[in-house]
């Protein structure tokens, strides 16, 4: 995989502004549009996953501060030498990192504001293990973006939904749900670039979300949530 990647970097600028056009899709909008979701503040911790060649990472330095953190992450060393060149000289404090996101991340649990990913989630081998390391790193109340191609379901019969899917099957992957990790709140899903790639974004919570389990219902049947579960349980 990092072999494919490697030898893609020296075209990939071009590859990807020329898929676009063909999507009709204003790269640079649609870009700061993402990047507006992460919400980011002049002194936010980042962590970016799959960086490339940085096509989303010169939009974020520019609204990251000196007093900012940004620790950006590829399985490819090329991809990240082209990132590298983008990015040399803006005021935020980078690190790079050659690392394949299905690995444990090499940093502290709750150590990051924000960690985004976008372009190659639906080819990590354990995409639940790579989301559950991105919790890790996320400080609670942290955000999580990530997303790649999908041509979405109410779209998968129409000729426009057929000719992506035939001219490159990567667009035929589903958005991979059940890879979001227990601690995942307010979690939306975002279809971006004419509807043929997503976004999930969510806050990361501690554990599981919390039913009130004191409460009586109301009724005949009577219990809570613990006692309605655990008779469940018996049966
Ligand atoms: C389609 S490109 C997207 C690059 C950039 N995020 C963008 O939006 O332009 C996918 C990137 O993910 C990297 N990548 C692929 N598999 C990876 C993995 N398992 N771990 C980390 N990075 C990976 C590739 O090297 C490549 O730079």
């Amino acid at each position: 995989m990092a072999e494919y990647w490697n030898s893609a970097a020296e075209t990939y600028d071009f590859d990807m502004a020329f898929l676009l056009k063909t999507l009709f899709v204003d790269e640079d909008a649609e870009r700061e549009n993402i990047i507006s979701l992460l919400q980011l503040r002049s002194d936010s911790k980042v962590l970016e996953i799959g960086c490339g060649t940085g096509r989303d990472t010169e939009k974020m330095v520019k609204r990251l501060g000196k007093e900012g953190l940004l620790r950006l992450t590829d399985i490819s060393p090329n991809m990240l030498k082209i990132c590298e060149e983008k990015i040399f000289g803006c005021s935020v404090p980078f690190e790079m990192l050659i690392h394949d996101a299905s690995a444990p991340l090499p940093f502290d649990q709750r150590t990051f504001d924000v960690v985004f990913h976008f372009g190659a989630l639906n080819e990590f081998k354990d995409k639940k293990f790579a989301m559950s390391e991105m919790v890790r790193v996320a400080k609670v109340g942290g955000k999580i973006v990530v997303g790649d191609e999908s041509v979405p379901e109410w779209l998968r019969e129409t000729e426009f939904g057929k000719m992506l899917m035939a001219a490159n099957p990567r667009f035929k992957a589903t958005v991979p749900l059940d890879a979001v990790p227990k601690e995942a709140r307010d979690v939306k899903v975002h279809y971006i670039m004419n509807s043929v790639y997503y976004l999930i974004e969510f806050r990361v919570g501690e554990g599981e979300p919390k039913v009130d389990e004191t409460i009586t219902f109301p009724g005949r049947r009577g219990g809570t949530y613990r006692s309605r579960y655990e008779e469940s349980l018996k049966r």
